[in-house]
């Protein structure tokens, strides 16, 4: 029987005994808090009018630099457990940095030194990952290098030129990462150049996050669903917030910094009735403005830079997440359009806009590969023992921190075949570079991209192939992984030694 239809024929899952393999691998608390929300019915969840909606939105806290030294940015973030008013009449208990939801903005130039100490006051060892950036390994947030409970460390950096794009941090520890990320650790980075393009245009930055609340107001465990296809809650949140109005600049035209800081949740973006440019993926600008696009799916961990100029009718218009269809297994609920927020274009008067720049940058093709790799998605369904265990597996395996799963030479051009065989969909991260997508094959049919693009992160669709070149420029120890957190978590994740 196909996998699929063993899963719907179970019906709900958690009255069969299904243990999932991880619950079983995770030590301490973690594991007994696993154990009983996979054995228990799902939590009881928060109303959906629970959260107050439609303030303007805020903007993100900014990380102050501690010092005045030229070309240094030097900062604490202080990772623990503090109260949040989200829901009315009550306090919920997040994890933050610098107690802020979400994390502080880091916004630096290219060449910078960036220097940042972190002190854990979480009940539980964390690392700070600096996603997608060029970052030396030691220094990176690998989970080997977890700072225990108490204790604080230097991730000390300095910026390449050419890395200006849109990052972000979040943390990375063994067995861990999606309870700390869902519980609301997560930042973002700008690494900016002196000669951007586009550096006039008003910008917007927005960070997508999603929230679980259990009817008591805090944030709820993971359930069985949440631990198969990734966790979504009920609410989700920009910069924090609830459906909130952006009151668009008079100029007519921003620039939209987004980012997907949600563990599991696509973001198939729309602003309906309109169309809006395309300048940037996650490692920076392309060439030349994409225009007149209707949607662009944000994968999870992915960004994009969106320019979005006022319409012939200006009025309010939802950014809204609509549909996608993942591949979602078990007893789940059919997905509804997401209203992420409400652009106010009122205060907008008529202008006519100077045509957008043609060109943003060059972005040099990778040339010829000298190393190729292969990097297989699968997910295998089991039973033993009478319990149902679903695997999430890379090349066939599981994680295991204290192996290397594939070696490659630094500075080195490599071809990387990333398969997704299994039934859903699967974002493909690797740490430490971006690299350029060469071709898809999806259905028979093989797509290059029309245009040259960085990235960190790329969606699979089940039985989809990519193709990606990339170059390591460090040596050290790399991640690379399925960054549904859950699944990166359940065993979807390998490590590459570059020597
Ligand atoms: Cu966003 Cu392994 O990382
Ligand atoms: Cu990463
Ligand atoms: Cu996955």
């Amino acid at each position: 029987m196909k996998r699929r239809r063993f899963l719907t024929s179970l019906g709900g899952l958690a009255t069969m005994g299904f243990v999932a393999p991880w619950a079983r691998a995770v030590s301490g608390d973690m594991a007994h808090g696993m154990h009983a929300s996979m054995s228990q019915a799902a939590t009881e969840l928060a109303d959906i009018t629970a959260l107050p909606k439609g303030a303007l939105l805020a903007d993100l806290p900014r990380l102050a630099n501690t010092t005045k030294q030229d070309a240094l940015f030097r900062a604490t973030l202080v990772a623990a457990p503090t109260k949040h008013k989200v829901m009315t009449g009550t306090e919920t208990q997040c994890w933050t940095y610098n107690g802020n939801l979400p994390g502080p903005l880091i916004d630096v130039f290219e060449g910078d030194t960036v220097e940042i100490l972190l002190e854990n006051r979480l009940p539980q060892a964390t690392t700070i990952h600096w996603h997608g950036l060029p970052v030396p390994p030691e220094h990176d947030g690998n989970p080997q290098d977890a700072v225990p409970p108490g204790e604080q460390r230097w991730y000390r950096f300095t910026l390449p030129k050419g890395s200006a794009g849109t990052y972000w941090y979040h943390p990375h520890p063994h067995g861990t990462t999606p309870e700390q990320v869902f519980r609301g650790m997560a930042g973002v980075f700008i690494v900016r150049t002196k000669e951007d393009p586009l550096a006039d245009i008003p910008e917007r930055l927005l960070l997508v996050s999603d929230l679980k609340l259990a009817k008591d107001g805090q944030i709820a465990p993971n359930d069985t669903n949440d631990e198969m296809n990734g966790r979504e809650g009920q609410f989700v949140l920009v910069n924090g917030q609830h459906q909130p109005i952006l009151r668009f600049h008079q100029g007519g035209r921003e620039r939209w910094r987004i980012w997907n800081a949600s563990n599991a949740r696509y973001l198939r973006l729309t602003l309906p009735g309109m169309r809006f440019a395309l300048v940037g993926t996650d490692g920076g600008l392309l060439e030349h403005p994409i225009p007149n696009l209707t949607e662009w799916l944000v994968a999870p961990a992915q960004r994009v830079e969106l320019i979005v100029e006022v319409g012939e009718q200006p009025g309010l218009i939802d950014l809204t997440a609509a549909v996608y269809a993942r591949g979602k297994m078990g007893s789940v609920q059919p997905d509804q359009p997401q209203r992420l927020l409400t652009v106010d274009f009122g205060a907008v008067k008529a202008t006519t806009l100077a045509p957008l720049p043609t060109v943003l940058r060059r972005i040099e093709p990778l040339g010829r590969h000298r190393a190729k790799k292969r990097v297989v998605f699968s997910e295998e369904m089991s039973m033993a023992d009478g319990r149902h265990d679903m695997k999430f597996l890379l090349n066939g395996r599981r994680y295991d921190m204290s192996r290397v799963d594939l070696i490659s030479r630094i500075n080195q051009i490599e071809l990387w075949e990333i398969v997704n065989q299994a039934d859903m969909d699967h974002p493909f991260h690797i740490h430490g570079t971006q690299f350029q997508v060469v071709e898809s094959v999806f259905e028979g049919k093989t797509t290059r991209p029309a245009y040259r693009a960085w990235y960190d992160t790329v969606n699979l669709r089940a039985g989809e192939i990519v193709r990606i070149k990339l170059v390591q420029s460090f040596k050290g120890l790399r991640m690379f992984h399925c960054h549904i957190l859950e699944h990166e978590n359940a065993g979807m994740m390998a490590q590459l030694k570059v020597i």
